[in-house]
């Protein structure tokens, strides 16, 4: 009885006070409308148009995320394209990625107010501009803030500090353009902040130590000078990325349980504190282009969990002392271009296996790589910080004379000035390094998963992603027993299968024999390696399974690899004239060469080493639905190197890195050329290098060679520049081939000419119709 009477008081309350579910959900899709209106209508928006169903039902379309509760939107996620892209950039043409000048920030804000109840927001790649105004405040149950990828510049708005549940404030790749906020602190439950890639100026504000929440903490790509604070008191702080600043203070004491620190491209100076030793579960550490002075510590070689480790562009100096070790998990040193001298550890020498080591540009006694001569490196004046040529302008100043100071001085300035430019160009509008989604992006990463930290409401793990452990019998659920029917193809790098996981994701399963004296647990930091690799044009390793159990034929044990499975099969099938219906043209070709490209560079440059042998070739390119390239099989050469052990042996690891850099170049080389004129019979190769390549140069010969599908689309300029690079890369001369980035660039450069033919061509025929 008493259930029903407050059931039936339930029921009544409901019916009185509170407006019909169905009105609720008009006013909040009425808000969505709108919303869409302001931002011109992005594509992500357009499923709302004569949308009638319940908004919370959405099936959510790619790029678009909404969640409810009791029918108010608490999430709303929305990615546009409207990306700044900074490759295209060079020089060239500067497509207007902002919103139109009708757009207001003020009466956009004012709208999204009226979704009170939400809790995560994110907005990004919008074109967005302007101020952010103060009453972004009024969405005071926000617990996830992400404006990043927009063009909004100003001050960040003094009321955020009153939206106390914050857990994560993301405004990266903006223009923001005052100091960083010295309220910081009153989001006490702040786990991540992100304001990198803007032009925020003045100190660190050493508000920003009381948070003790914090666990990331991203600054980088901003103009912040002066002293980094103690910062001991973040206890929770995992990631630390301030690169690319002016901070020219002494290197502070960090916290302990720091997993990435990166602090490149400032201006500190002092020696390397011995603490940071202490961190123990410390992975990456970049502290090259400083000015930091005497000897490394020791201890930051023999951390148990170090994986990277950069001190390169220093002045560090000094012998290395003695009985030096590397912790087990150093896979990459580099040292290069500073003043050590002395023996060099034996660990760091450039035979072993294990581990990449750039030490070039020191004074070491018994290293293989370049090395100045002694006196180099006790020269004292050879590089010095500003703030010491300076005192010894002073000095000089006092000894020679009032002459020579306005010489230096002079000389000072033009310095300073230098400096400055560039620094300033880096920051320039159109000139903003943004990194293409790398691992260093790691704030993107995390917001991403912003939903998964909402829902969850866990907030301690925020270690770097490990790979996923399968079991041998989850595996075999997934391929029916590795049955025949979900075999897909077997090649050089074992037999590959397709599967299903219990979740319902389609996944491909790799099967590679493994040799019994492989040590599993080398193989299992590569495969962590790789694992965290993550970009839009690879395809992602989810996990794997390694099954010792002896059911191999030979009775060694298998390595099952996990990726993620892509449907539309590869780039190969879409050149070939057998598929008529699924030929691509050039510009789309040009897309995908560009995708694969990134991927590849990113793959060179990223914070993870070692991935330089990738494989590349058409049929390692897959497309997905939307034909978005994802390039399949890279970084096996870790993997392959792990599982052959001991037996191939060759090179040091330098020489065979330098080897297959050049490899990915000349691979890539190969695959321009197919998306030139179509799949080339493989052992063909060589001959058509032999006996074709001339016919380039005339227009006849292009008109035989190349794929008709691409002639038909193409405009000579735009397949010019792509035949140029294309000659380049295949170029039997090594130093002649191309950098990746060059490559990119050049890719990127026939895009845009394809482009504009193609939008000529198109106000061409209107104008004729
Ligand atoms: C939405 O409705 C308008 C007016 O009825 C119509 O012109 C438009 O084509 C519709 N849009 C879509 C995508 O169906
Ligand atoms: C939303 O979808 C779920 C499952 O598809 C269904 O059970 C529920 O009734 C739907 N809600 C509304 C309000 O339509
Ligand atoms: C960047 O620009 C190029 C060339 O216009 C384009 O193909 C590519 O898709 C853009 N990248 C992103 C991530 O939008
Ligand atoms: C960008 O677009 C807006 C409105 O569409 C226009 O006013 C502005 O001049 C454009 N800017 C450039 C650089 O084309
Ligand atoms: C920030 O940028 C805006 C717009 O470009 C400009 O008007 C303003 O003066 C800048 N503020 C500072 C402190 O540089
Ligand atoms: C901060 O987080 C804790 C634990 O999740 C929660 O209990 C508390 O309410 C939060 N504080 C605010 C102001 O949201
Ligand atoms: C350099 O020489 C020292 C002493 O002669 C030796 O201990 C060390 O192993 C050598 N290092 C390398 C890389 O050969």
């Amino acid at each position: 009885m008493g259930c029903f009477y407050l059931f039936f008081s339930v029921i009544v309350s409901w019916a009185l006070f509170l407006p019909s579910t169905h009105e609720l959900q008009t006013s909040q899709s009425q808000v969505l409308t709108q919303l869409r209106k302001h931002l011109e209508f992005p594509s992500p928006l357009g499923v709302l148009e004569n949308y009638t169903g319940d908004l919370c039902n959405l099936s959510s379309p790619a790029h678009l995320s909404i969640s409810c509760q009791e029918n108010s939107i608490t999430e709303l996620k929305v990615m546009g394209d409207r990306l700044f892209n900074v490759t295209e950039f060079n020089g060239f043409a500067i497509p207007n990625k902002t919103l139109s000048e009708k757009f207001s920030i003020d009466s956009f804000v004012t709208t999204l107010s009226r979704l009170p109840s939400l809790r995560v927001l994110s907005l990004v790649s919008l074109g967005i501009w302007g101020r952010l105004p103060d009453k972004i405040h009024r969405l005071s149950s926000l617990e996830v803030l992400d404006l990043s990828s927009n063009f909004i510049f100003g001050s960040i708005p003094p009321k955020i500090s009153t939206m106390v549940k914050l857990h994560t404030l993301s405004l990266e790749v903006n223009y923001f353009n005052e100091t960083v906020p010295d309220w910081l602190d009153s989001l006490s439950n702040l786990t991540i902040l992100c304001l990198k890639n803007n032009q925020l100026k003045g100190q660190f504000p050493s508000s920003i130590c009381r948070i003790k929440t914090l666990t990331d903490l991203a600054l980088s790509h901003n103009e912040l000078s002066g002293k980094l604070p103690d910062m001991s008191t973040l206890t929770s702080l995992h990631v630390l990325d301030l690169r690319e600043n002016d901070l020219d203070s002494e290197l502070p004491v960090l916290p302990k349980r720091l997993v990435t620190v990166l602090l490149s491209k400032n201006s500190f100076s002092g020696k390397i504190p011995v603490q940071f030793g202490d961190l123990s579960q410390l992975q990456h550490l970049d502290l090259s282009f400083n000015y930091l002075s005497g000897a490394p510590p020791s201890n930051l070689f023999s951390l148990p969990e170090i994986s990277y480790l950069n001190l390169a562009s220093n002045m560090l100096s000094g012998p290395f002392p003695n009985g030096l070790n590397c912790g087990g998990k150093l896979g990459f040193v580099d040292i290069s271009n500073n003043k050590l001298a002395g023996d060099l550890p034996s660990c760091l020498g450039s035979t072993s296996d294990e581990r990449v080591v750039e030490l070039s540009g020191n004074c070491l006694a018994n290293a293989s790589q370049h090395q100045h001569d002694h006196s180099y490196c006790t020269k004292a004046l050879a590089r010095r910080k500003q703030s010491s040529v300076r005192e010894i302008v002073v000095l000089v100043a006092v000894a020679i004379g009032a002459l020579l100071v306005l010489v230096l001085s002079v000389l000072a300035v033009i310095c300073l000035c230098r400096r400055y430019r560039s620094r300033k160009s880096e920051h320039n509008i159109f000139a903003k390094a943004v990194p293409d989604n790398s691992p260093n992006d790691l704030c993107s990463n995390i917001v991403t998963n912003a939903r998964y930290i909402s829902q969850a409401a866990k907030l301690e793990t925020h270690g770097a992603p490990v790979c996923r452990l399968f079991s041998l019998e989850e595996l075999r659920v997934a391929t029916n027993d590795f049955d025949f029917s979900m075999f897909l193809g077997e090649g050089s790098m074992g037999k590959l299968y397709k599967g299903k996981l219990e979740n319902g994701t389609s996944v491909a399963i790799r099967s590679l024999a493994i040799s019994k004296k492989c040590s599993t647990n080398n193989l299992k930091v590569q495969l962590d390696s790789l694992s965290k690799l993550h970009h839009p044009h690879l395809v992602g390793l989810l996990g794997h399974c390694i099954d010792s159990s002896g059911q191999d034929d030979s009775g060694g044990k298998r390595l099952f690899l996990v990726y993620e499975y892509i449907s539309s099969g590869n780039y190969r099938t879409y050149l070939s004239e057998n598929y008529p219906e699924k030929v691509l043209k050039w510009s789309d070709r040009l897309a995908i060469l560009i995708g694969v490209a990134k991927a590849v560079h990113f793959l060179h440059t990223g914070v993870i080493p070692g991935s330089f042998n990738n494989r590349l070739k058409t049929n390692n390119i897959l497309l997905d639905e939307h034909r978005i390239p994802k390039l399949s099989d890279y970084g096996m050469s870790l993997i392959t190197e792990e599982i052959e052990k001991p037996e191939a042996k060759g090179e040091g690891p330098k020489s065979r890195r330098k080897k297959d850099l050049e490899g990915d170049v000349y691979n890539f080389g190969f695959v321009l050329l197919e998306s030139l004129v179509g799949p080339i019979v493989s052992g063909k190769g060589e001959t058509f290098l032999l006996n074709e390549m001339a016919s380039f140069g005339s227009q006849d010969g292009r008109r035989r060679i190349v794929d008709p599908v691409v002639l038909t689309t193409c405009s000579q300029e735009s397949l010019s520049i792509v035949v140029s690079i294309t000659k380049k890369c295949i170029s039997p001369e090594v130093s002649s081939r191309p950098s990746f980035e060059d490559v990119l660039w050049n890719l990127q450069y026939a895009a845009q000419v394809q482009a504009t033919a193609d939008a000529d061509q198109k106000s061409d025929a209107t104008s004729v119709s």
